[in-house]
């Protein structure tokens, strides 16, 4: 397998002779600058040297003294070199984990200054600088200052510790096999590197459906393995945090009872708590699943979402440890003839009520939407309905229900409408950025979390081109205001290099392609309609008289679920005043999320002047046509790729459009069939 894939955005390929000619000459030398202890310096200056040398071929000197003409000054603000370089205002700006980039020219010397306030800014600012390498940027009068908008940034791995991954479709955990630690260091150093080189600074290594294996990770007899994982991720910034078992305190403890105002179970998790940090002293915290989808919570002793987390979170305040505790809580066990229970509703009804009762150290994860991860969906109405809470938007990066890493589903312009979205929580411009990093509600904790989508495959991502959302995902979380298009180019740059018809192609391929996969499945918003529980491939009734509260409703008539509040479910209620009028009427409700929030006939005509069955037909007509085109595109870049690379992708783009052509024919078909309304064009439905 390519070696290029492994290294993913670490490839640093060797740079085009002028690129090389004007870098080289301040990329002999790297000095570092510091004052006290600053551990990830060490860190920044051997990544500027590999990066550096594998792209000029040739590996800059590390010294100490800067008496060279031009040089990289690598350090921290406060150290004797720096002090006094920057001008007061970029001083005050730049914040813990920031940093500033700066060529700097005096009559003597002239230098690039890379600083951090702290090592780890200075560890982000080397990252920064590479990547202006690796996109051939000028670097000659470079004025750069950033901080990360959100404070937590974070990767959960639904890893189990027999070694499969819920929800993975890259192969095996680089964690866990057959209940152990798997030891593979030098596997997570590099994906250490690689979650700092886009700014990630937080781990939760272990599936949140906490098995009996995992529930012994807190354990005195796991810890110290747990510990040497943290160590790698240590020296990349990124701290560790688990999943736990909320009944725990019986699993593990020998206890009656995990009620979270039981004295014996609050002492038992303080305890447990001491020794994790004796163990591992910056240890992040417990991520928390609980009361959803049979896992174990506080709802058992009569208890709400805030007792439980309140509870851990005391256990962890003495060492600055951080509860996050997910609101996906609904009833799994609905019937589908019960019209009044909707899903949807159900993380709003169970937590806006608790809004202001959570301690400080707690984080409540939201999915970006209100039910799980579809192709389409609208906000999750509480962004912007806890405004006395801190939230983290929780993305899924592995692709469960867009394509398994079989399909190409570039999910970052998916992702940034979530982010851009306005709540109108405190009036226009409240957008879920604002909310979820904190910035807009003055909270103190915040940011992004993702569900991550690597497994121990070569490629790290089975398709290659999907390690394009795990980099998107960091990229977001550092800067929410990046766009689509920066990313994608500056991704395509790092991984393919600078060639243009290159950059456009692969560019293109990767921003058209969510909609291409929406276009050839589920039809405006509805979602579902796939195999249940490994959720691949279309199966239109596969949902639909379940127990998991996802349905269509789809009759000879009409489809789509009503969650108007006059009429309805009243789910379009949880939205301010804009959005839930925008959703509430027909007329102003966007076509894409249509069928999510309205019943309507077959024969209603969209805003774009189709009906409804004539929207399913065309845009499942053209979805397997556009996915035929992606491969298409890909061809024409035989030779310019190289060759296990373009083999590699070009064998599942053909998989995708087969496999888009049987959506399009089940989907077709099942419309057909119901509504008896044949397609205006005539073309082939069975
Ligand atoms: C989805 C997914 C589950 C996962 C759950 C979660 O429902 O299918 O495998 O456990 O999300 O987010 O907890």
């Amino acid at each position: 397998v390519p070696r290029d894939a492994y290294k993913a955005w670490l490839r640093y390929a060797p740079l085009n002779p002028d690129q090389a000619e004007e870098y080289a000459p301040w990329c002999g030398t790297v000095v570092a600058a510091f004052s006290g202890h600053a551990p990830l310096l060490a860190t920044a200056c051997e990544e500027l040297r590999d990066g550096i040398g594998s792209m000029l071929g040739r590996r800059p000197q590390e010294s100490r003294s800067s008496d060279s003409e031009r040089f990289l000054l690598v350090g921290t603000l406060d150290s004797a070199e720096l002090k006094g370089l920057m001008d007061e205002a970029d001083m005050e700006a730049v914040g813990d984990e920031g940093y500033v980039l700066r060529t700097v020219e005096q009559p003597e010397r002239r230098f690039i200054a890379i600083a951090g306030k702290t090592d780890k800014g200075a560890l982000y600012g080397a990252f920064h600088f590479l990547r202006l390498l690796q996109t051939g940027q000028r670097i000659r009068d470079l004025r750069v200052v950033e901080n990360p908008a959100g404070k937590l940034r974070m990767i959960d791995h639904w890893d189990n510790m027999d070694g499969s991954i819920e929800r993975g479709y890259a192969g095996r955990s680089v964690f866990f096999h057959h209940g152990a630690f798997l030891g593979n260091w030098n596997r997570i150093r590099d994906y250490a590197r690689m979650m700092a080189a886009v700014g990630l600074n937080a781990i939760s290594i272990n599936n949140v459906n906490v098995n009996e294996t995992a529930t012994r990770l807190i354990a005195p007899e796991l810890l110290p393995s747990v510990a040497k994982v943290a160590d790698v991720f240590r020296e990349y910034g990124v701290r560790l945090f688990l999943s736990i078992n909320f009944a725990s305190p019986i699993e593990l403890g020998g206890l009656t009872t995990a009620d979270p105002l039981d004295p014996q179970v609050r002492e038992w998790w303080a305890e447990r708590a001491t020794d994790v940090y004796r163990h591992i002293p910056d240890f992040g915290g417990f991520l928390v699943k609980a009361d959803s989808e049979f896992r174990p919570g506080p709802f058992t002793y009569g208890r709400d979402h805030a007792d439980g987390a309140n509870m851990l979170a005391e256990a962890l305040q003495p060492y600055d440890g951080v509860v996050i505790w997910r609101c996906f809580v609904y009833d799994c066990l609905q019937d589908w003839r019960d019209r009044s229970t909707d899903r949807a509703r159900a993380a709003y009804d169970h937590f806006r009520p608790l809004d202001g009762k959570f301690r400080e150290n707690v984080i409540l994860q939201i999915k970006n939407g209100p039910v799980d991860f579809q192709v389409r969906e609208p906000v999750s109405p509480l962004f912007g309905g806890m405004p006395l809470t801190n939230q983290v938007l929780e993305l899924q990066i592995t692709q469960e229900y867009t394509g398994q890493q079989r399909h190409l589903c570039y999910l970052v312009p998916q992702w940034k409408e979530a982010i851009d979205f306005d709540t109108y929580a405190l009036g226009e411009g409240s957008t879920v950025a604002g909310v979820a990093t904190g910035a807009l509600t003055d909270r103190p904790l915040g940011g992004f979390a993702g569900i991550a989508n690597i497994g121990d495959e070569p490629s790290w991502t089975g398709h290659i081109l999907a390690q394009a959302n795990y980099y998107g995902f960091g990229r977001l979380a550092w800067s929410p205001t990046l766009t689509s298009e920066q990313i994608t180019d500056e991704w395509v740059r790092i991984t393919f290099g600078n060639d243009p018809a290159v950059v456009e192609t692969i560019s293109r391929m990767l921003l058209d392609s969510w909609h291409i996969y929406e276009n050839y499945t589920s039809p405006l918003g509805i979602g579902w309609m796939v195999n249940p529980s490994h959720h691949y491939g279309p199966n239109v009734d596969g949902y639909e008289y379940s127990k998991w509260g996802t349905y269509h409703f789809a009759d000879n008539q009409g489809i789509g679920v009503n969650r108007t509040v006059s009429t309805g479910t009243g789910y379009a209620g949880q939205y301010h005043d804009v959005p839930a009028a925008r959703y509430e009427s027909v007329e102003s409700c966007p076509d894409e999320l249509l069928l999510f929030f309205h019943h309507v006939p077959y024969t209603h005509v969209l805003k774009s002047g189709k009906t409804v069955i004539q929207h399913i037909y065309d845009s499942h007509f053209e979805g397997f046509e556009q996915a035929e085109g992606l491969a298409e595109a890909w061809r024409g870049l035989e030779g310019k790729v190289d060759g296990d690379r373009y083999a590699s992708v070009l064998s599942r783009l053909q998989q995708q459009s087969k496999h888009a052509a049987e959506w399009r024919d089940v989907i077709n078909t099942y419309f057909y069939r119901k509504s008896g309304i044949s397609d205006a064009h005539n073309r082939t439905i069975y």
